[in-house]
């Protein structure tokens, strides 16, 4: 018997230092501890041994139970740390590896020269509002003092959905939408994309954007324009803005001007920015006309007011130097990251 287990230790010491990994090791395991396990078969024949022999036996056989477990215990921790220092030298991180870039996104040119005009009036009191796309021919014209068969419509010749329905060729409308809920006084400006069929170039475009200025209060003159106009100005394009009005005509404002401001470049003596006339137009304006008034419930004797409509593109190319307006609408990552 003392020889046999003597054979069982050593075969199981060999064996367990021949185990390469964990999985060979439990399989050593449980071919000697396990049920059918060798030592296993050894504790079940000692109701063989007599009774005299018995406790020697079973010293014996606890002893080399409990060498060949410690030796398993040692391999085992030893394969372990073998095997962590293996899956941490394969995992390594190269902290010398250029970085993945983080792309974020970021505004259109569009949008920041928006944001920024609407910072300017909101600052001034003024109330962002919307109006729809697809406008009533009555608002885009009508009630604008553009009656059908006039030839200022020939100029905005848009889409149209149906003899009442049009793509709107100007954001003009919203201020007869605001004016006709009744609410006064009115400070408001109106962004939005507008439409006209015209050829793609580089300063026309079939659907572009506008914003739409009205101001309507008791005593409101030219003066409140003018000074309103220039501060915008000088807001937008710098201290030293000076603004210059042209008398103009729009079917919807009387009198109507068109404002110029000196070129932000060379400040008024002329260069290629400005064509050399020193001089940039950006908006058309004037006194909101007091038939389009009345038309909108609103009485010209007590009430008079401004507006102002300019291109929202227009803006974004002048202020970032941008000399196509097609250039705004491709979405060329290489342009717009410029931004
Ligand atoms: N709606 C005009 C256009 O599209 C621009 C404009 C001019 C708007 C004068 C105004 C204004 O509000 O007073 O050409």
């Amino acid at each position: 018997m003392k020889e046999k287990l003597q054979k069982i230790r050593e075969e199981a010491m060999r064996q367990i230092s021949e185990s390469k990994d964990l999985g060979r090791l439990n399989d050593v395991r449980v071919a000697i501890l396990g049920k059918k396990g060798e030592l296993t078969a050894v504790l079940k024949s000692m109701k063989d041994v007599s009774p005299e022999e018995r406790p020697l036996v079973g010293q014996l056989v606890n002893e080399t139970r409990e060498s060949i477990e410690r030796m398993l215990e040692e391999t085992k921790a030893k394969l372990e740390a073998a095997e962590l220092e293996l899956k941490l030298k394969q995992e390594v991180i190269d902290v010398t590896l250029p970085a993945k870039k983080n792309n974020v996104g970021h505004r259109h040119p569009n949008t920041i020269a928006l944001e920024e005009v609407e910072r300017i009036f909101t600052g001034m009191g003024y109330e962002v509002v919307e109006g729809p796309e697809v406008e009533y021919d009555y608002y885009n014209f009508e009630a604008l003092n553009i009656p059908a068969n006039h030839p200022a419509k020939d100029e905005q010749d848009t889409f149209y959905i149906n003899d009442k329905i049009v793509l709107r060729t100007q954001t003009s409308p919203v201020q007869v939408r605001e004016m006709e809920k009744g609410k006064l006084p009115i400070r408001m400006i109106a962004p939005g994309r507008v439409f006209r069929s015209d050829e793609v170039d580089a300063t026309h475009s079939p659907s572009f954007h506008q914003i739409e200025g009205l101001v309507i209060d008791r005593h409101i003159t030219f003066a409140d324009l003018k000074g309103t106009l220039a501060e915008f100005a000088r807001e937008l394009f710098g201290e030293d803005t000076k603004v210059k009005f042209r008398p103009h005509h729009f079917p919807f404002t009387e009198p109507s001007a068109e404002m110029d401001v000196t070129c932000f470049k060379c400040g008024g003596k002329g260069c290629r920015f400005c064509k050399g006339e020193g001089w940039i137009e950006i908006l058309g304006c004037g006194m909101v006309h007091p038939r389009v008034l009345k038309m909108s419930g609103i009485d010209p004797e007590k009430y008079s007011g401004f507006a102002f409509g300019m291109g929202l593109e227009r803006i974004a190319l002048l202020k970032y130097e941008i000399d196509d307006m097609r250039l705004l609408y491709e979405n060329d990552q290489r342009f717009l990251g410029q931004f």
